[in-house]
């Protein structure tokens, strides 16, 4: 392999970086070091997407300009990346001008070789969700998304003739096998390409409705898809249209990482862009499955996210990248609990590894000052054995890391430290240093160290900061610290006679322990509502006058994940927007709902049901086991007061 280069997705600034974006740039990192670690030129680039609707929306919510949120926001990633260890070598953001140059040329480019026209498009706007439907895309007339209602709208575009490149992407994908993975996202993408006739590509939207974008350079009028923006950083930032020697140096890209949401974009409208351009295709699309929580996809909306720095300050970053990539295989989905990650961490880095190197150069220490002995007699059986699955983990992770199984490569290598726990316990080197064999001692601790030697060079991309201080520990010299691929294929690779010493533990035992659930609606509401109203106490005007009710219009509904009685409501109250989750599962569909207007407490303080944020209270009659919702007599617009 003469060049290594890999590319993360580069990451919406609306939000903060969450567990997910974390594991993707991991992931990447731990590629990176590995080849940098084989000696091959490696380039890696992460970075930010800033244009868009919904960076123009979060702006204006804060009462700031776009690029100002954009510059606020991106730190939060920077920080983040810095303190993951991340060495990428270049960070891209969209709204940098070497980037926006590019955008634009090769825009103009496309539209003077006539592969993106005019046209003009009908169809039915949300203006809530800012996007377009088609007729059939409509549930019940209104708007698919949010159940709102929607306007035709007639208005010009650009198109990118996309459809022109259908037969020979398929034919692509069919003889490039490594291009697409795994295999089943592969299989996807041809399915989909082979379903129909494969449409052009709007590319263009009108200032009018989004200013924050790249202007198409033939149409002042108009700023380009944010799609068609940002799957262009993968070349912008490494020196398309700007600098060949650099651009011929790393492009095609070996890896596009990304999850399997944004599959069809890079493995459809990508390819197709740089058909259009006449590029290279990239070597391979990889595409990742989801971290879960208690199986639902993790995501801001559903409030089960995992901050990464509450696991971090816990655990330690090290320990958190190793439980990223030896929990996830690749191309599958995986669940993240805390329960999980301490399980692993307390069994393999607190007592397998941790334990070899503390017992092995502790030994070392009282048996003759730390120095690295040296080994005068012949191996026995079980230093072969040790040796030989110490030789199988150095042999198979080059492999397994080409073929993209990280966890097989990280069990492998935790295989060879377990064997070196099982041969230190079965060679019992404190009796050999009780009857005074200094020679099968000095073998037994060599051996040891010799194994941590290679285990921790091999770990070395995935737990950086913990290997260098194994390494140091080992008396290793400062320059070849950060290990060599080749070094690593010697056994006795220790210099004799060098100092070692005795790390502070590195992973300290973390006891686990359940955070407390959080209660459905507490038991003592519960209660109260079955109580008939002719117990409840009097109360006064003033009493009323705390509640506030409102008349709230019901836009979409959908049941809260694993309840059985729980439904999570969008509501419009006015000009405001709000979610509430409601005990009525039993009695009413969510699509019953939807267009009904409700009655409900404005003024509740927000609750959280199941992970899920209530924001207020529906009000509902029941008797027996009968219940039906409070709603208006007549026409009244959503957010009226009642009283
Ligand atoms: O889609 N599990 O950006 P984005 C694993 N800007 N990975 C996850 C994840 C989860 N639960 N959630 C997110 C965009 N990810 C576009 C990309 S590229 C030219 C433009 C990771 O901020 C995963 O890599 O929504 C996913 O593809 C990415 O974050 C989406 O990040
Ligand atoms: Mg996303």
């Amino acid at each position: 392999m003469k060049s290594f280069y890999i590319t993360t997705p580069i990451y919406y600034v609306n939000d903060k970086p969450h567990i997910g974006h974390a594991y993707t740039t991991i992931l990447a990192d731990v590629l990176a070091r590995f080849h940098r670690l084989l000696g091959v030129p490696t380039h890696f680039l992460t970075g930010t997407d800033e244009h868009g609707q919904k960076v123009q929306n979060a702006a204006a919510k804060h009462g700031i300009t776009p690029i100002e949120h954009c510059d606020q926001t991106v730190v939060h990633f920077q920080r983040l990346w810095e303190r993951l260890g991340i060495t990428n070598d270049d960070f891209i953001r969209t709204t940098q001008q070497r980037h926006i140059t590019v955008v634009q040329k090769a825009l103009q480019d496309l539209y003077d070789k006539g592969l993106i026209y005019k046209t003009s498009y009908k169809g039915w706007y949300c203006v809530g969700d800012e996007r377009f439907f088609t007729e059939k895309d409509l549930k019940n007339g209104r708007c698919p998304e949010c159940g709102r209602m929607v306007e035709e709208i007639e208005e010009s575009s650009y198109n990118f003739r996309m459809g022109n490149y259908q037969e020979q992407l398929i034919k692509y994908i069919e003889d490039h096998p490594k291009f697409i993975q795994p295999d089943h996202f592969r299989n996807e993408t041809l399915g989909f390409l082979r379903k129909g006739k494969l449409e052009d590509l709007c590319i263009s939207r009108p200032k009018r409705r989004l200013s924050w974008g790249i202007e198409l350079p033939f149409d002042k009028d108009y700023v380009t898809y944010v799609w068609f923006d940002a799957l262009v950083n993968y070349i912008s930032a490494v020196g398309y249209l700007s600098d060949d020697e650099t651009f011929k140096k790393w492009w095609p890209v070996n890896y596009h990482l990304i999850g399997k949401d944004i599959l069809t974009t890079h493995s459809v409208y990508w390819p197709t862009m740089l058909m259009g351009m006449g590029v290279e295709l990239p070597q391979t699309i990889f595409a990742h499955g989801w971290w879960l929580t208690n199986d639902e996809k993790m995501s801001k909306s559903l409030g089960n996210v995992i901050n990464p720095m509450d696991m971090i300050d816990k655990y330690g970053v090290d320990a958190f990248r190793y439980y990223l990539i030896a929990a996830m295989s690749l191309g599958q989905d995986a669940n993240f609990t805390e329960k999980l990650f301490n399980t692993r961490y307390n069994a393999e880095l607190a007592n397998d590894l941790g334990n070899l190197v503390s017992r092995a150069l502790t030994m070392l220490d009282r048996f003759n000052g730390g120095f690295v002995p040296e080994v005068t007699i012949d191996e026995d059986e079980a230093s072969a054995t040790l040796r030989k699955l110490c030789k199988e983990a150095v042999d198979t992770t080059p492999v397994n890391i080409d073929n993209m199984k990280l966890d097989t490569a990280l069990a492998t290598i935790m295989n060879a430290v377990r064997e070196a726990n099982k041969y230190w316990t079965d060679q019992q080197p404190w009796v050999l240093a009780k009857e005074g064999k200094k020679e099968e001692l000095a073998l037994v601790i060599r051996n040891s160290l010799e194994c941590l030697r290679l285990v921790s060079g091999l770990l070395y991309p995935v737990m950086p900061t913990k290997m260098t201080e194994i390494r140091r520990a080992l008396g290793i010299a400062e320059e070849a610290i950060a290990p060599d691929y080749a070094r690593l294929q010697n056994w006795f690779g220790l210099k004799v006679g060098a100092k070692t010493t005795v790390p502070p533990p590195l992973f300290v035992k973390v006891k686990y322990e359940e955070p407390p659930t959080e209660s459905l609606p507490p038991p003592a509401k519960k209660a109260k509502k079955e109580v008939a109203p002719v117990e409840m106490p009097p109360c006064t005007i003033e009493d009323v006058g705390k509640v506030q009710l409102k008349t709230a219009e019901v836009i979409a509904a959908e049941p809260v994940p694993e309840t059985t009685k729980l439904l999570k409501l969008q509501l419009k109250l006015g000009d405001e927007q709000r979610q509430i989750v409601s005990g009525i599962a039993q009695w009413y569909k969510p699509e019953e709902l939807i267009g009904k207007t409700i009655v409900v407490i404005a003024n509740l303080k927000p609750a959280t049901l199941r992970g899920v944020e209530s924001n207020g209270m529906l009000l509902a009659a029941k008797a027996g086991n009968t219940l039906r919702l409070v709603t208006i007599d007549g026409d009244l617009p959503s957010g009226a007061t009642i009283g």
